[in-house]
Formats: C-alpha cells, structure tokens, sequence
C-alpha cells in the first residue's frame, strides 16, 4: 500500500524539539496549540509586552499547518455572493479586508524576521471548468466587484486542460508554511517565550484559569485555545462546526506550468498551486473532501485525485512520493469563529476556517492579541465566536448537527444488526493486517486493529467527546469519529480534537483457533505516522 501520510512540507523542515512542561508555571497568557494560530498570537503578545506559554500536545507545526497546501487568497471557500447575502455588504468588505490584513501580516513578519519560507506574490484563478458554472462564476464576479476586489473575469486561464472561464484574483500570495511556523517559534522562544511540547492540555478551570495538561498546571490571566477545534466549550460551539477531510498529492511539475494558485468550482472540489523544493519543482493538486467518517474507503479520494492529474496534466501513473490529508473545519455562516467563549471572560476561542486557516489563523492571532490586550479591532465584531446570527446560517447548523443524532444512535443500531450476521472468529479473521474494525463480541462494541505482525488488540469504540461510535480509516490508520471529527491513533490515542482522552483499552475475547497473545491486549506502543 503507498504511503498516504507523507507530506511534501514535514520531510523537508528540520524541526528543533521543544521541551515538554515540568511542573507548574504562570504566566500571562496560556497558548493551548502550536499551529499557525498558536504561534503567532503567542508572538504578536509577545511583542505586546505579554508572558506567555504555548502547550503543544505533540510537536509544534504537525497539526493541519504542517498539511497546509498553503495558498494565500483574498477569495473565500464560502464565494462572496453568499457572504453578501448573509453578512451584507459591509460585513463581506470586511471580511475581504480581514483576508487582505491576513496576508500582509504574514509578508511583514516574513521580511522581519528574514524568513525563507518562499513567501511571493502570484495570481490566483477561480475556474469554471464546465460551461453549466460560467453563470455561476460570473456572479461572483459581480459580488466581488460591488466588495471593489483586485478580480477580473477571464476566458484564458493558463492550465494545460480546457477551461470555460476563469476569475483571476491579483495579489494573492503562496509560501512554505511550516517553514514560516518553526520561524515564528524560534522568534518567540529566542525572546524569552516559553514552549512546550508533548504536553496535551485535558480541561482548564476557573476565573484564575487554570490550565492542567497530563505534565503540570499552567496558571495565566488569559487562555487562547488554539487547538483547530475548541477543546472547551464541548457542545454548544460543535453545534456550529463540521468537521471535514481533505487530500492531497504532489507531482513533478514539468516547469511550464505557470506559477499561479487555482481552484475549481466542481463538487467536491480541486486545488492546484506550483512549489519549488530545491532543485525540484512540484504541482500540488488537492481536493476531494469528504465529511469526517463518513468515507468507508479512504484511499478512494487519492485514487481520485490521481486520476484528475492523469486526465488534466497528462501525467503517467506512479505520480508521485507524496500523498496527504488533513482536517478542515467549517463554520455554519462561512467565517470564522474568533474570541470569547461563551460564559468565560478570559478564555478565548479560534476556529471554522474551512480551507482558508493559514490566513484566518494568522487572522485569528491578530483579533486575539488585541482583545486580550483590550485593544479596539476592526474585525472583532465581525468574527465574534458566540454570534448565532446570521439567519441564513441556522439552516445549515441544523443540517450539519442532524449528523450528530443520527450517528449516535444510527451506528450502535447497525452494529447490532452485524452481531446477528457474524460469527466472533470469522469477524476477527476478517481483518487484514494493518486494518481496524468496529465489532459486536460477546454484547460488547470494540474497535479492534490487527497490526502489521497480526496481533490483534482493542479498544471501546465510543467516542470520548460526546459518545458516538468510531469509524476505521484506512489510508491513515486511525479510528475517526463522523459527529465532530475527533480523531484517534490505532492505539487510541488523540490525534484531532475536540476529544481530549484517548479510548479506553478493552481485553479481547480469545477467538477460536486464534489465541490473542498478552501483549495485544495490552496495548502497543509506538509512533503513529501522524503523532
Ligand atoms: C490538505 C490541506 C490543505 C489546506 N490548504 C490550505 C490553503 O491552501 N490555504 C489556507 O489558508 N489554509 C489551508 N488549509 C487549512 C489550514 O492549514 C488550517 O486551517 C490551519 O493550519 C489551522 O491552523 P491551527 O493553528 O488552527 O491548527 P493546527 O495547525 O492544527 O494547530 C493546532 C495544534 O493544537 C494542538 N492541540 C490540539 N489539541 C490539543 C490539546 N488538548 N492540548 C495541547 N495541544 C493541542 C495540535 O496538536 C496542533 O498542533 C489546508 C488544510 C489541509 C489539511
Ligand atoms: S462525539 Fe463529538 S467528536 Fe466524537
């Protein structure tokens, strides 16, 4: 099986370890996550004359930022058409020029700090590859003229496949983000910043907060919970999010392509930008997302992926040594989630990015440091995390969160019918090695994995956020959960939140003919490919 884990950023960024927190410390602001968001704000605080310390749970830069594909864009996943209905005109102004100061931020803290991340400017095309989406495309146009956007509508659009019209975006910009991420830190850490790492954060308490992770107690004024998704507040901003997964692949690039950034307009849909890694000159081409469990094969979006560069770039098959995925997390209204949390006066809360994070991380970063500096932001109110308005985005938070009842209960119902149909030996005879299964044995629900030298192990398969059941992924070996995206290594341990505990370890009932040695019941350890 290829690969479907390597990432064309993580092989080629030497990253220093931090160390992990030793006992308690206080500070003035607790950072939980080191990703684009975290490392940021944890910088531009600090410039703000604040103490504070970032706790990573694995290592800085491996969440989605090190997956990141990276484009720099003005223009939204969510077109500006919809944003206009939803937040008016003035409310989609400002959320280009949010997207506009996003971008900036990360061209000045570039030339700042000398960063070689390849940050440069390029046009970006939203392309109408069939004639039924010209009309569509062509009212985005007009919505992003009325905003007064750097966008012109185009009948050429330089991809080497026929494309019915395009809306080119100046001034749209690309970069190496982890790269930029480990500058960042290494800004922050060398003017006295603390960081750590392999240190997971399990809950944060009072007014005083406090911040209790599995390696100490961080005390701060303030906390920034910059973990992708809220790892507090665990139900009523989850109400509001939906969890998806997206994929990637990398090819040689034949050099002619132009150095420009592209999305399509086809469901689901596909991104393309060029990247140059030393002598190598790469496309990335992503796309293909899916809601978090709910693709039983998951090797299936990078077989599709393969195919849409076969049949648009000509490429021969075996295209590349890099194939990834990550998590993308959408908001009900299309923008983001930033600020307090409900019924908390000091702790903060960033998310619902969708595919557009690495500018509303760094957006996010931007609005935090001044609400925790009580400093005035022209897009505070826009981006608060607690509005239920607009309207228009009641509709999809009930459509998203009919997921949530459906699977919680609808997936214990299946798994009872599959009880019935399977024999304990035959159900776990039937998983290959490298695979994991949810099975009914003995009244019991398990997640069962049989690694790669057979041995057999499991765990409950209920989720440790609100108790749905988990799903097998198979290209990225780990247990995903379809109501809120948490995510869990084959051991069971946390890989997405918004899950802080892993899942419990449960005895394997002996099968017959199949004796399960001890030390698959007690579980493995060992590093996941995306620890
Ligand atoms: C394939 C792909 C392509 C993308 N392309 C683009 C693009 O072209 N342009 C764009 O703008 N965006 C893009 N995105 C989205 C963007 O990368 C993300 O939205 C963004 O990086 C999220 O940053 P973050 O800081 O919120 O989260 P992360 O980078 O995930 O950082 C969060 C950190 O919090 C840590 N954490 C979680 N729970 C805990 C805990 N309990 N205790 C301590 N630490 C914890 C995690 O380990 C992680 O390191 C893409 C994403 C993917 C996956
Ligand atoms: S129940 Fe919410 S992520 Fe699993």
């Amino acid at each position: 099986m290829p690969n479907y884990t390597n990432s064309v950023w993580s092989e080629t960024t030497p990253a220093p370890p931090y160390p992990v927190l030793d006992g308690n410390v206080e500070v003035d602001v607790a950072i939980v996550g080191g990703g684009i968001t975290g490392i940021t704000a944890a910088l531009l605080l600090q410039r703000a004359g604040r103490r504070c310390a970032v706790i990573e749970a694995r290592r800085i830069g491996k969440g989605e930022t090190g997956k990141s594909t990276s484009h720099l864009t003005t223009a939204l996943d969510v077109p500006y058409h919809t944003l206009i209905s939803r937040f008016g005109i003035d409310g989609a102004r400002l959320a280009a020029a949010a997207q506009r100061a996003a971008i900036e931020r990360i061209c000045t803290l570039g030339e700042e700090l000398n960063i070689a991340c390849d940050f440069h400017r390029v046009p970006g095309f939203l392309y109408a590859e069939r004639p039924r989406d010209v009309a569509e495309l062509e009212r985005e146009a007009e919505a992003v003229a009325k905003l007064g956007m750097q966008a012109v509508l185009v009948s050429h659009v330089p991809l080497p496949f026929p494309v019915a019209r395009g809306l080119r975006f100046d001034n749209q910009a690309v970069m190496h983000p982890r790269i930029y991420l480990q500058a960042l830190a290494a800004a922050y850490t060398a003017g006295g910043g603390a960081l750590y790492e392999e240190t997971q954060v399990v809950a944060i308490e009072g007014d005083l907060c406090r911040v209790i992770s599995d390696r100490g107690v961080v005390t701060a004024r303030s906390v920034i919970v910059a973990a992708h998704v809220p790892i507090v507040n665990r139900v009523l901003l989850h109400a509001k999010l939906a969890a998806y997964r997206t994929y990637a692949v990398s090819v040689e690039s034949t050099g002619n392509e132009p150095d420009a950034i592209f999305w399509d307009m086809a469901e689901p849909y596909h991104y393309i930008r060029k990247l140059r890694l030393g002598e190598r000159h790469l496309l990335i081409i992503g796309g293909e997302d899916h809601k978090v469990g709910d693709l039983a094969d998951t090797t299936l979006p990078f077989a599709r992926l393969e195919n849409y560069v076969r049949a648009r770039f000509g490429r021969a098959t075996e295209p590349t040594d890099y194939r990834w995925s990550g998590q993308i997390v959408m908001s009900a209204d299309g923008l983001p989630y930033v600020g307090r949390n409900s019924l908390s006066s000091r702790v903060y809360v960033a998310t619902g990015y969708a595919g557009n994070g690495i500018t509303q991380g760094t957006l996010a970063a931007m609005v935090l440091t001044d609400e925790v500096c009580e400093l005035a932001n022209p897009f505070t109110e826009l981006l608060h995390a607690t509005r239920i308005k607009p309207i228009a985005s009641a509709r999809a938070v009930v459509s998203e969160n009919v997921d949530f009842p459906r699977h919680l209960v609808g997936d214990r119902l299946s798994l009872r019918r599959h009880e019935h149909d399977n024999d304990r030996g035959q159900a776990l005879a039937s998983i290959p090695p490298g695979e994991g299964k949810v099975l009914m044995l003995q009244g019991e629900h398990l997640a069962v994995y049989r690694n790669a030298n057979g041995q057999l192990s499991a765990l409950s398969p209920v989720c440790t956020h609100l108790g749905c059941i988990v799903h097998w992924n198979n290209s990225e070996l780990s247990w995903d959960c379809p109501c809120h995206g948490s995510r869990f290594d084959p051991h069971g341990r946390v890989l997405n939140g918004p899950a802080v505990a892993a899942l419990e370890a449960r005895p394997l009932p002996e099968a017959e003919g199949e004796a399960v040695p001890d030390e698959a019941i007690i579980l493995e350890t060992g590093e996941h490919p995306l620890s």
